[in-house]
């Protein structure tokens, strides 16, 4: 028997990634290549147009699977009866703003989406939040939306896990789905921590520790991890835009894995509510390891911290907990 449609709401979708993301889900990249989606698309006023256009596109495209589309400046229509919500929508820094003025703005655009998304969204609807600061800004709308469970508000650290695994396959010359259990904890900015010392390479005879194979903790414990931490500017550089692509890519992932679960002996990293796990403060959106069963995320338990990343696991959450009360002080 056909599945029911499941409705998701992509904001910003007229941006860059949104214009990379609707087709990926409309292909069943997100939800699985047997589940139906209606696409709930929400800008601004003045990208209106361009919003109708992608709309002509999805629609020109014909996907087998998309059997609906909303697109809509209205956040009460976007947010109606949506199951999933991907939040790329945002105001991005300009030329002679402080980081103070983005965050302001960005704080209430996340307070009204997440009254939107309270009252409208479908019960029990899963939000990953894309637009930066992506683990403030989660954390904003989940204290507005105090009904939506708080296991059920996420961001994206899944590039940069993405972005770890391909920088240990290059380095090794392996196929990158051989590389495993990279860790990014924290942030999705330049603070957080891309950790090897738990990842593994499957090869001929069985899976090895990548440290083992690189044989070069220098550039483990150095050029590896600030390629990682930089790699967002260095597209940014190269394109004189921000990566979209592989955004939109593993925004599919971090919901894919999430709702339909996580492969055996396999983790993958995703900016959740802290509960004190490693020690990291609780009342953060902090990125771990988590593995993914019935649609529910859990964070790994018991992986040894060295004194060399317990530091920068510390840094990173030192980092959100100053956005955390300047996103408070935006509020007041
Ligand atoms: P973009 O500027 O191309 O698109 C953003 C879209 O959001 C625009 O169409 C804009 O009109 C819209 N928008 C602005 N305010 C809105 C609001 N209140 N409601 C709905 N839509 C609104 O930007 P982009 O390149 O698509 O990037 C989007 C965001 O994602 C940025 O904040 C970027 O920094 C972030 N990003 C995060 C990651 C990650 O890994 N977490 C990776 C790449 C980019
Ligand atoms: C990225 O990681 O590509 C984005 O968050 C853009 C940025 O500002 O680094």
């Amino acid at each position: 028997m056909a599945k029911e449609p499941v409705r998701v709401l992509v904001t910003g979708a007229a941006g860059q990634i949104g214009y990379a993301l609707v087709p990926m889900i409309a292909r069943g990249l997100m939800l699985g290549p047997d589940q139906p989606v209606i696409l709930h698309m929400l800008d601004i006023p003045p990208a209106a147009e361009a919003l109708n256009g992608v709309k002509m596109e999805l629609i020109d495209a014909a996907f087998p699977l998309l059997k609906g589309v909303v697109a809509t400046t209205d956040v009460v229509e976007a947010c109606t009866g949506v199951n999933i919500a991907v939040m790329v929508g945002g105001f991005p820094r300009k030329e002679g703003m402080e980081r103070k003025d983005v965050m302001s703005k960005n704080v209430s655009i996340y307070k009204a989406q997440a009254s939107a998304l309270e009252k409208h969204a479908a019960a029990n609807c899963k939000v990953l939040v894309v637009a930066n600061p992506a683990n403030t800004n989660a954390l904003i709308l989940k204290e507005f939306a105090p009904s939506i469970p708080e296991k059920n508000i996420t961001c994206l650290t899944r590039l940069d896990h993405n972005r770890a695994l391909g920088q240990v396959s290059e380095r090794l010359n392996v196929q990158v789905s051989d590389v495993k259990n990279v860790i990014i904890w924290g942030n999705h900015s330049s603070s957080q921590y891309p950790d090897v010392n738990h990842a593994t390479v499957k090869t001929p005879s069985g899976e090895k520790p990548v440290r083992e194979l690189v044989k070069d903790d220098a550039w483990l414990n150095g050029e590896f991890i600030t390629t990682v931490q930089q790699r967002g500017a260095a597209i940014i550089k190269a394109r004189k835009l921000s990566s979209a692509l592989s955004a939109a890519s593993s925004a599919c992932d971090h919901i894919r894995d999430w709702v339909l679960g996580t492969p055996e002996g396999t983790w993958v990293s995703m900016g959740v509510y802290s509960d004190g796990s490693y020690n990291v403060p609780a009342g953060l959106i902090y990125s771990f390891p988590v593995t993914c069963r019935n649609g529910e995320w859990t964070i790994v338990q018991g992986l040894g911290i060295d004194a060399f990343s317990r530091k920068k696991l510390d840094a990173t959450a030192a980092e959100l907990s100053e956005e955390k009360a300047l996103a408070y002080s935006c509020l007041s």
